[in-house]
């Protein structure tokens, strides 16, 4: 069966639902808030695992009540915590407004996720043995850097989302199989407006890349092959939330069970898409038959 490692956030979400986000200094009213468990590690964990693969989860929660709710979530959709550490603090949060179209606005504090600074006892082993191991931007790059690394010393493919985004040094991109940021990660990584020069430019520095276009698709490249264009179905999005976390999760998995490149692209915004029609981002991730029944449309 596929394995895949997640080393990474877990965040309670915090989110309101309105018409129209505020401006600087004005006060608007919400329709609702709801508390759901979210964080892009986890995210990619619950995707990964509800699309069909064993999954473990690697990263922190803290001592409130949050965390313990966040396990609960992780261990609930079926993911290995043994190695998800409890530490003495908050758990990370993120507060997220989204808006009539489904789009959102995120802070994220990281609170336990910070301290995720380094790999642990046991975590190497844990890469070792996965098919992928899924990184993102939510803990201290150290932990990132050594995680790629290690993955890369055991011949494991490792999955990055350059989110939130920062510069990425070299030591990083040099353990990355595979980068997948959204389009407006993709612009500000490289000052290239187009999606498909920013793609291109990201190719220069891993072998493969795929940018995440919303409601549009994605647009998927690698070296020595053309470009790959994967149209999204059309659907209503009431909560994007997480929606590029069910993608990347959906897609390790397909990619780990050797579906071709283009099949696994369809299969992953297929679960996108399923996503977006839904609130919550953990909440609102696809299990298995679901994605077959979408894909298939
Ligand atoms: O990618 C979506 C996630 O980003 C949310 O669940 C939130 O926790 C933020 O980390
Ligand atoms: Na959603």
């Amino acid at each position: 069966m596929t394995h895949i490692a997640v080393l990474g956030s877990t965040n309670m979400d915090l989110v309101t639902y309105v018409d129209k986000a505020p401006e600087r200094g004005e006060t608007v009213t919400g329709r609702e808030f709801r508390t759901v468990p979210g964080g892009k590690g986890a995210n990619q964990a619950i995707a990964a695992a509800r699309a069909g693969a064993t999954v473990s989860m690697i990263g922190a929660v803290g001592t409130d009540a949050y965390g313990a709710r966040l396990r609960d979530t992780l261990e609930h959709s079926g993911v290995d915590t043994d190695f998800l550490r409890t530490v003495q603090g908050p758990s990370g949060t993120a507060h997220i407004v989204v808006d009539a179209e489904g789009g959102n606005a995120i802070v994220v504090v990281p609170g336990a996720n910070g301290t995720v600074d380094h790999l642990s006892p046991g975590d190497e082993g844990v890469i070792a043995t996965a098919d992928a191991l899924l990184l993102q931007l939510e803990i201290p790059l150290p932990a990132v850097v050594a995680g790629a690394r290690a993955a890369r010393r055991h011949g494991v493919r490792t999955v990055l989302t350059p989110s939130p985004v920062q510069p990425l040094p070299p030591e990083l991109l040099q353990a990355v199989d595979l980068l997948v940021p959204n389009e407006y990660e993709a612009v500000t990584l490289t000052g290239r407006t187009d999606p498909r020069e920013a793609a291109a430019a990201l190719l220069e520095l891993v072998p493969e890349v795929v940018v995440t276009l919303g409601a549009t698709g994605c647009l998927y490249l690698a070296r020595g092959t053309e470009p790959l264009v994967v149209p999204a179905p059309r659907v209503t999005a009431v909560d994007s939330t997480g929606a590029g976390d069910t993608f990347v999760g959906a897609l390790a998995v397909a990619l780990a069970g050797e579906k071709p490149v283009r099949e696994a692209l369809t299969w992953a915004v297929a679960a996108a898409a399923i996503s977006v029609q839904r609130e919550g981002a953990s909440a609102s991730m696809p299990y298995r038959p679901e994605i077959e029944a979408q894909y298939g449309t």
